[in-house]
């Protein structure tokens, strides 16, 4: 059974781990650390039964979030926990008053890619050479969550 909740510290290790294995810039554990102290920043955690295989981060301003993180457990790919744990973190950042989203993605991850379209966002620009460890550009996302209309409420 998938379940998600927010990230606690006896997570930590699993996903620097993970981090380590699958970014070319990994955040450490005391990194990690440091944003689950950050009340700006929502840390989500899918465990498939009860054991960690794939986290999400968004950091909020206002009324605006970054997906800042988003990584599954390579033998878990494909399975739908990504497109679970995004909605969650886009609910729950929801709830706490954001409204537009925002992130940047390599222009070569064409999975990372396909899971933003899917889920809603929409291409708004390119950041050239954005990245390095290999060099590439970004690809700017971003996706509005739809307000309702006055005068109609039962649309
Ligand atoms: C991107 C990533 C998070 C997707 O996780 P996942 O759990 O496998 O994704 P899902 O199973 O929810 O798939 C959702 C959609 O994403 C797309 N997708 C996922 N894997 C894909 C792949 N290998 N190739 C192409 N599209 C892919 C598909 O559109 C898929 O929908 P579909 O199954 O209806 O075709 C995962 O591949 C990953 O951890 N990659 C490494 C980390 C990373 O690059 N993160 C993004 C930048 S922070």
């Amino acid at each position: 059974m998938l379940l998600i909740r927010t990230m606690r510290r006896s997570d930590l290790s699993w996903a620097a781990g993970l981090e380590t294995r699958v970014f070319s810039r990994p955040w450490s554990e005391e990194e990690l650390e440091k944003d689950l102290e950050n009340e700006r920043k929502l840390m989500l955690v899918a465990l498939q039964d009860c054991r960690p295989v794939g986290y999400a981060q968004s950091v909020r301003a206002a009324d605006e979030a970054d997906i800042s993180r988003i990584c599954v457990q390579e033998e878990f790919r494909g399975q739908g926990i990504a497109t679970k744990l995004l909605t969650e973190l886009l609910k729950l950042s929801g709830e706490a008053g954001a409204a537009k989203f925002f992130l940047e993605v390599r222009e070569s991850n064409r999975a990372a890619r396909n899971l933003y379209e899917r889920m809603g966002f929409t291409v708004t620009g390119v950041r050239r050479k954005y990245y390095d460890e290999p060099e590439e550009d970004a690809v700017l996302m971003a996706y509005l969550f739809r307000k309702q209309l006055p005068g109609n409420r039962n649309a």
